[in-house]
């Protein structure tokens, strides 16, 4: 049971979970979402640990905060974007079943190593528009090792 204190204590920690939420759907969608869907499925109950980001990193790895939306195994999992098995050298925009944004459509051309670091540098200045909103990595090195991981993911 929760003393008297601890029951006030639960309450603020709802509260201040639940303006959490609404700041990050706010924010979202303040932002130019271009496919609504998205917050709303990065936001369902499989990826409320998406809130939790910080505590994760660090703790999985360098594609640790992609895997809130990204399966990173063979079977090409749905999850709320494209699986990332084998995407080193893949063909932009692959997967028949997700909507991709106009944006990532537009742009043509393989995954190679250069593309994805300018991609993952800025994704909203590589493809205006694009839907991976978040999960830009502006640090040179983790960049590479993120990469590096993911040259791994391949039979
Ligand atoms: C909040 C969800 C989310 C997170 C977190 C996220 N992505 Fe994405 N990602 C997307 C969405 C949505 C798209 C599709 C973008 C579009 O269509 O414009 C995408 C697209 C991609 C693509 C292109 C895939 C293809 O099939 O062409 C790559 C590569 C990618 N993400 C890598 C990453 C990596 C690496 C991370 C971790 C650093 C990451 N993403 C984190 C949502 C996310």
């Amino acid at each position: 049971m929760f003393s008297r204190s601890g029951n006030a204590g639960l309450k603020w920690a709802l509260l201040v979970g639940a303006v959490a939420l609404a700041v990050v759907v706010w924010s979202e969608l303040r932002s130019g979402v271009s496919d609504p869907g998205l917050v709303s499925r990065a936001l369902g109950p499989a990826n409320v640990s998406y809130l939790f980001k910080a505590q994760v990193n660090g703790s999985k790895g360098p594609a640790a905060q992609c895997v809130v939306c990204h399966a990173l195994d063979r079977r090409e999992a749905q999850r709320v974007a494209p699986g990332l098995w084998g995407i080193v050298d893949a063909p932009k925009a692959r997967a028949g079943w997700f909507a991709y944004s106009s944006a990532l459509r537009a742009k043509g051309g393989t995954w190679t190593e250069a593309e994805l670091d300018r991609f993952l540098a800025d994704p909203r200045a590589y493809a205006p528009g694009t839907s991976m909103i978040i999960s830009s990595i502006p640090d040179d090195k983790a960049r590479r090792e993120l990469i590096a991981y993911l040259k791994t993911l391949r039979d």
